[in-house]
């Protein structure tokens, strides 16, 4: 592992995954969330995410040693001594642009910065810091214990020297890097969210039932998940916010939210995360 200290910032589905992923192979954490509550939460589903695995013969060495590299923080500031912060907070430009204005404050010039977004310009949050060479795109997927693909996105200014240790970082954790450029939804999202959207459309338009959309793509085209489903498992407020991103970063009418998912949004009904999306999923 070529880093010691990482920080993640935000602790929802992907940033505690990404917290566990990396202090699995050796880093030492700092995981950060402006929520206390969420934080509590990370922890709890960090734990049981390794029991399984340990269940599974899939983990090195005991949950609690694991458990012992992830120390959770409040304030920000205690962030400070990391050589790497990979931001992985709310879809939001302006939230991210106040994380990196101040990570660009309080970590050393030598530290990366690395947003873990799923759709907004590498090269527009570069531009908050004075660092924009130090700064690159990582986009894990998510479960990321479990998803093999990080996506490195290099801004415009972004240094082969970042992107280098990007890669060899991506490696340590055994996970296979691919390489996107800088344009709204990179490539992943580029390709899948506009499909999730199109089964939306599908849905709202009375085309089939939400278990006709889902078992159609499934069984008819062998897709693990159906795209109701992995909407809901995504989170319907990222869904929307992505699809923002490429409508505003493109241009073009064929990327515009379905109005169902922006009521979905709207009524609060954010998928597995906030219980209920397409489908329902009783809390724990
Ligand atoms: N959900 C996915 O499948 C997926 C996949 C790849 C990338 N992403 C990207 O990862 C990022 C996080 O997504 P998620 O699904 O984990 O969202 P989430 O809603 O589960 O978590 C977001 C977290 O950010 C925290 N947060 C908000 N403002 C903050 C701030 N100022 N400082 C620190 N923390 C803050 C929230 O409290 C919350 O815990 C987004 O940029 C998203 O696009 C998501």
């Amino acid at each position: 592992m070529n880093f010691k200290k990482i920080a993640v910032i935000g602790s929802g589905q992907m940033g505690s995954g990404i917290a566990q992923v990396l202090a699995s192979h050796s880093a030492d954490v700092f995981l950060f969330d402006i929520s206390g509550d969420q934080l509590k939460k990370a922890k709890a589903g960090i734990e049981k995410s390794l029991s399984k695995l340990q269940e599974k013969g899939r983990l090195q060495e005991e949950p609690s040693k694991v458990m012992e590299r992830i120390q959770l923080i409040d304030q920000m500031e205690g962030v400070a001594s990391a050589e790497l912060a990979i931001e992985a907070a709310t879809e939001n430009f302006a939230i991210k642009c106040e994380i990196f204005k101040k990570l660009d404050q309080i970590l050393p010039s030598s530290s990366i910065l690395a947003s873990n977004t799923s759709s907004i310009s590498i090269t527009k949050l570069a531009a908050i810091t004075n660092r924009p060479e130090k700064f690159v795109g990582v986009h894990f997927m998510n479960p990321v214990p479990i998803m093999k693909l990080v996506e490195l996105i290099s801004g415009q200014l972004t240094s082969s020297d970042t992107m280098t240790r990007m890669e060899a970082l991506v490696a340590a954790i055994d996970k296979t890097g691919t390489k996107s450029a800088d344009y709204p939804g990179f490539v992943v999202n580029r390709i899948l969210m506009p499909m999730i959207n199109e089964a939306i459309f599908a849905l709202y338009e009375g085309v089939g039932c939400k278990e006709a959309i889902d078992t159609g793509m499934k069984l008819g085209t062998n897709h693990p998940m159906g795209p109701l489903e992995l909407a809901d498992f995504i989170g319907l407020d990222t869904c929307l916010a992505i699809m923002e991103v490429l409508h505003e970063g493109l241009g073009d009418s064929k990327y515009r939210a379905c109005p169902l998912l922006k009521n979905y949004v709207a009524a609060g009904l954010l998928g597995r995360k906030s219980g209920r999306g397409f489908y329902e999923y009783p809390q724990k």
